[in-house]
């Protein structure tokens, strides 16, 4: 499972220095709209994203394969769907609403997924 950490890892950094350019750019222009679009990418795409390949570097052979590459095709699905829908319902799109709550579901499957094979994984080191 070295490689779903890896990917996680990856995907960690790109959303990280994402996120670290739209808090640049809310700092320069004073316009802290997207204040919450920040911090999503930073906490999911940065930090848990981050977390999530740390927990497959060291665990992920203990987790049956299936559960991680469910938990990172929903988690990679869900997040920049939800990315795209709170930066247009932070610019004024209320439309976007059920965009966010579909891929607010679709992130908290990919999490329960995780949770799954967190105790799987976790139970099997005894
Ligand atoms: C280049 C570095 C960064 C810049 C320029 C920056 C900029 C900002 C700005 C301007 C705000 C809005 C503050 C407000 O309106 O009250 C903010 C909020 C936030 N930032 Fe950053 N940020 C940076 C890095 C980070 C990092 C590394 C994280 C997390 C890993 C992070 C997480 C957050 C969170 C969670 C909020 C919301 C705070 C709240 O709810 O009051 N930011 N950031
Ligand atoms: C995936 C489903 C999620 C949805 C739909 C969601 C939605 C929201 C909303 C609507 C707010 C309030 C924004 C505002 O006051 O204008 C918020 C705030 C916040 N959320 Fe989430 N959230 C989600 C997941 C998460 C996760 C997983 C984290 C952390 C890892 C997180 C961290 C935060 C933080 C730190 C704030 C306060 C910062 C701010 O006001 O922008 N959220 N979230």
């Amino acid at each position: 499972m070295r490689g779903i950490a890896k990917a996680f890892f990856f995907t960690a950094i790109v959303y990280g220095a994402l996120g670290l350019m739209l808090g640049l750019h809310m700092g320069m222009s004073k316009d802290h709209t997207q204040m919450p679009t920040h911090a999503h990418i930073m906490l999911i795409g940065w930090v848990s994203f981050a977390i999530f390949g740390f927990f497959y570097w060291f665990f992920g052979d203990t987790v049956p394969r299936w559960l991680g590459m469910l938990h990172f095709a929903l988690a990679q699905i869900s997040l920049p769907v939800l990315i795209v829908a709170l930066w247009a319902l932070f610019a004024g799109q209320p439309q976007f609403d059920p965009m966010a709550g579909i891929a607010s579901i679709v992130y908290l499957a990919s999490f329960l997924v995780f949770g799954a094979a967190a105790l799987i994984g976790l139970r099997s080191q005894g």
